[in-house]
């Protein structure tokens, strides 16, 4: 029985990761990786794959750029051909990107039933396009592989019946938690961001891409005032997304000379910087996870979260998107009272096996 799995932008990779590992790791299921192509440049792309170990793509579709409906558009005309030549008798998506979107809805429409991994996560604020992607994926999804309890009682309240509502954990944490052991293992020195690294026995780590916040020329300059004060007070080392460089540049902000502009990072050079920050400032909801798995501070710039398990029981604050209160989060933190939390419940590196023994007897019983 073939499964194709699909990935398409630079935070699919590492939940892709170990599920093809738990896939490698059997033999009823056979598998495919379907990338989108959403994600083209090396640095948000191909380096993920090399450094997370993922076989390449079976196929690149190519289907990155343009607005939503043209990205959302070509894969979907893609991925239809795909399925038509060669019909899986399941697809797998994961997370909340344009092409967890496009390749549900072509599935479904093939009659072909989608599993989809990190289901049931809302934020509550329709002007997310990854919100949009959740609601529809999940609407139209058969199988629902979730990570927090707010998942289930989302999906249960959407009418999901639970025989189809599996709580399994985050392969994000199962990839992370690998990582984090290569890391331990390996010669950290020459890695980006370790001359950083050395140069500063405490820093901050900062990253934001969301729309929201960097599309706005009030909103993004805000921003930036709050985390120019912070650099006053802690280093702060900035790895940057092509659509905020491009913002940061046409608005023509200036982040001062106490924040260190980067590229986007590879997966090994940006876990080394942030697994050992003082406190992570983010608007990304994968690392918000990723430093409740390690127990590190995080700062959420952020009106809402989507995974609001990592406040309740991890090390994340939701901070929002005023300066002062921005400041005042890290503040906190920098007197030492930043939040440790702990791992919530099957964040213990096994969730990916759990889905693929789920898959199989779930695919063997149709
Ligand atoms: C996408 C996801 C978002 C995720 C983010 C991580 C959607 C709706 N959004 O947002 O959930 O958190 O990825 O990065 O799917 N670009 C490049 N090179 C690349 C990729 C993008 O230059 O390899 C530039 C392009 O100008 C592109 C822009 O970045 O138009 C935005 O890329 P896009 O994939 O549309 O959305 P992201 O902001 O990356």
């Amino acid at each position: 029985m073939l499964v194709y799995l699909v990935a398409g932008a630079r935070p699919n990779f590492m939940k892709i990761a170990p599920i093809v590992r738990a896939f490698q790791a059997q033999q009823q299921l056979s598998f495919k990786i379907i990338h989108t192509g959403q994600h083209y440049d090396r640095d948000m792309n191909a380096v993920f794959f090399e450094e997370l170990g993922i076989p390449a793509p079976d196929v690149f579709m190519a289907a990155g750029g343009g607005t939503h409906a043209e990205q959302t558009g070509k894969i979907m005309v893609g991925f239809e051909a795909l399925c038509t030549d060669a019909r899986p008798a399941a697809v797998l998506v994961v997370g909340d990107v344009n092409s967890t979107l496009a390749c549900s809805i072509v599935a479904k429409k093939l009659g072909i039933p989608v599993a989809h991994v990190e289901a049931g996560l809302r934020s509550g604020d329709m002007s997310m396009p990854e919100e949009i992607n959740r609601l529809v994926t999940d609407s139209i999804a058969d199988w629902f592989f979730v990570t927090e309890p707010s998942g289930v009682a989302h999906l249960r309240r959407e009418g999901k019946p639970d025989s189809a509502i599996h709580y399994v954990g985050h392969v994000m944490v199962d990839n992370v938690l690998f990582q984090a052991n290569k890391l331990q293992e390996s010669d950290t020195s020459a890695l980006d961001g370790a001359a950083f690294k050395a140069a500063h026995a405490r820093y901050g780590v900062v990253t934001l891409h969301r729309p929201g916040n960097v599309d706005d020329p009030v909103a993004l300059a805000r921003i930036a005032g709050a985390l120019t004060n912070i650099a006053l007070e802690l280093p702060l080392i900035f790895p940057v997304h092509p659509r905020t460089r491009a913002r940061l540049d046409s608005f023509g902000i200036d982040l001062g000379p106490h924040i260190t502009l980067v590229g986007p990072q590879g997966y090994m050079a940006f876990l080394n910087l942030w697994k050992d920050a003082v406190l992570v400032l983010t608007d990304s909801g994968g690392l918000q996870e990723e430093t409740t798995a390690l127990g590190v501070p995080c700062i959420t710039i952020r009106t809402s979260t989507e995974r609001p398990v990592t406040v309740d029981e991890g090390s994340n604050m939701l901070a929002g998107t005023d300066p002062a209160a921005i400041l005042a989060c890290a503040r906190q933190v920098l007197r030492g009272d930043g939040k440790r939390g702990r791992r919530p419940a099957l964040w213990d590196g096994h969730a990916a096996e759990r889905i693929v023994t789920i898959l199989t007897r779930t695919l063997g019983s149709l």
